[in-house]
């Protein structure tokens, strides 16, 4: 009897760890999910750094800032805090001893979390290897070194607390997964003179950091002529075969977030993105163009780019829309950053190459910045920018030199 009753607490008692162990499972795999979608590591991990341990150089206008170590070591990271402390972090902007933090780290989005994600994201990462890490002091110039002032910053710029409810549920889980995990407006929307978030040109488009980040909304110059499949292939693949690529930052924002969302989250993302308002960006409408014939009069520096585009890239290219179709676009006619006049990502795409990782597929393109001059590099610029963008692209060797010194 005795030995039966004990049987029995001990059965319960199992079942009962199980259960335990069970949701505990589903905690931290939606902490997972959220934290890459919020692209958490990217922001905290240094190129050669332990996951998560902090240490990665912001520069802003006003100097030098670093990442915090979020693994859960007890002295230089998050070990020793509660996640209600965690939370107002999330929240609110502030540390631990309640000390203003500074907007490089987007709680302007992340305080749109629900508590439950908040709790499960901070599941995640105390279960992370603990590194006992501590970043290098901010570099800020006075007086952006006195977190004070960020309660300035706060009073123009920052409204805390949850989206407003809209009525669709799918839609208000696009705007759920956009708004307040994967914070895509933090580089699509312009900044204003306080470096707050333009409301009234909400995905308009902006260059930040030497990149553009293409205009989303529904206009023309946007996504106004993407199909949902079009747009579903890019942020699942980081790219829309011979139509669209995504590069720099927002390859990172693919290989690391978008390329793990579930298919009803990619569709709820993309009904959310539908339902942005047109406004007017800075990059023209798709164009006609007229890649360059045979016998085409080119000048000399163009001879050049024609011949290097021949011996550099026609091993994985064909430009010219000859050669075979193969796993890398042929031509790039049209692509965002070949049609934008100004040739801001065509410029830092050919310095620093392709390494992007998709839910399937790896595209990879050489970077070219010790292998061609500025001269070579804003020839081929010009080059491409005419021949597939549809503009008289006029990029001098001293841009290719500023955009060098850009952070990569
Ligand atoms: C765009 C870059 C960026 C992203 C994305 C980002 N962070 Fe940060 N985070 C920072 C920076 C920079 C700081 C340092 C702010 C400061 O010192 O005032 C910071 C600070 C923090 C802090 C405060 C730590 C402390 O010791 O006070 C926490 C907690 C934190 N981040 C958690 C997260 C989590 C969780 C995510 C993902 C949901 C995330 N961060 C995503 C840049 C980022
Ligand atoms: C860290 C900055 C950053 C974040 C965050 C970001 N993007 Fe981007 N995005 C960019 C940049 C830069 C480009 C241009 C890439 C290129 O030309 O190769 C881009 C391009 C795009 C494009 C292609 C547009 C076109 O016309 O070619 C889409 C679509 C897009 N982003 C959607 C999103 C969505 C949705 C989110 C949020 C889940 C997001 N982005 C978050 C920087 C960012
Ligand atoms: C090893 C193969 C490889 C080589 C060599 C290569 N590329 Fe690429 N290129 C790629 C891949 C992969 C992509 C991205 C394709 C995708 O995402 O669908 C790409 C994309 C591009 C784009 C579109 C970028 C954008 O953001 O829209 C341009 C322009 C381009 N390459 C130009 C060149 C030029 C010019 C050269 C030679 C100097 C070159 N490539 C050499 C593989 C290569």
């Amino acid at each position: 009897m005795r030995s039966l009753a004990l049987s029995c607490l001990a059965g319960t008692l199992l079942l009962s760890t199980v259960s335990l162990a069970r949701a505990d499972e589903t905690t931290l795999a939606r902490g997972e999910y959220l934290t890459r979608l919020g692209n958490c590591q990217g922001c905290h991990t240094r190129p050669d750094g332990a996951p998560f341990a902090g240490g990665v150089a912001f520069d802003t206008p006003f100097g030098r800032l670093y990442s915090s170590n979020i693994t859960p070591d007890r002295q230089q990271g998050l070990g020793d805090w509660t996640v209600e402390e965690f939370r107002r972090a999330l929240h609110q902007g502030l540390g631990r001893n309640g000390e203003q933090l500074y907007p490089a780290f987007p709680y302007t989005a992340y305080t749109r979390l629900s508590d439950e994600d908040v709790a499960a994201i901070f599941a995640f990462l105390q279960v992370q290897r603990p590194v006992p890490y501590a970043p290098p002091a901010n570099a800020l110039r006075f007086p952006f070194d006195q977190r004070a002032l960020i309660r300035g910053w706060k009073w123009l710029n920052f409204t805390p607390g949850p989206l407003h409810a809209l009525a669709d549920a799918k839609v208000a889980r696009g705007a759920y997964l956009a708004e307040a995990v994967g914070h895509c407006q933090e580089c699509h929307t312009p900044r204003t003179w306080s470096q707050g978030l333009d409301r009234d040109r909400a995905y308009a488009g902006a260059t930040q950091q030497g990149w553009t980040a293409w205009n989303l909304t529904s206009d023309q110059r946007g996504l106004g002529g993407w199909s949902d499949a079009k747009l579903a292939s890019y942020l699942r693949e980081g790219h829309q075969r011979g139509e669209a690529v995504a590069a720099g930052p927002m390859a990172e924002v693919v290989s690391g977030g978008t390329r793990y969302l579930h298919d009803a989250d990619l569709g709820a993302l993309v009904a959310y993105l539908r339902t942005l308002p047109a406004k007017p960006g800075a990059v023209p409408a798709r164009a006609e163009v007229q890649p360059p014939g045979e016998g085409g009069s080119l000048n000399a520096a163009e001879a050049e780019s024609a011949a290097l585009l021949q011996s550099a890239c026609a091993s994985c290219h064909s430009p010219d829309d000859r050669g075979p179709a193969g796993p890398y676009p042929k031509s790039f006619s049209n692509y965002s950053a070949v049609r934008d006049p100004s040739g801001t990502n065509l410029v830092r795409v050919l310095l620093d190459g392709i390494d992007r990782q998709g839910r399937t597929e790896h595209a990879f393109m050489p970077a070219y910045r010790d292998l061609l001059s500025d001269q070579q590099l804003a020839d081929l610029a010009n080059y491409i920018g005419r021949h597939f963008g549809g503009h008289a692209a006029d990029l001098r060797p001293a841009d290719v030199a500023a955009a060098r010194e850009q952070e990569k």
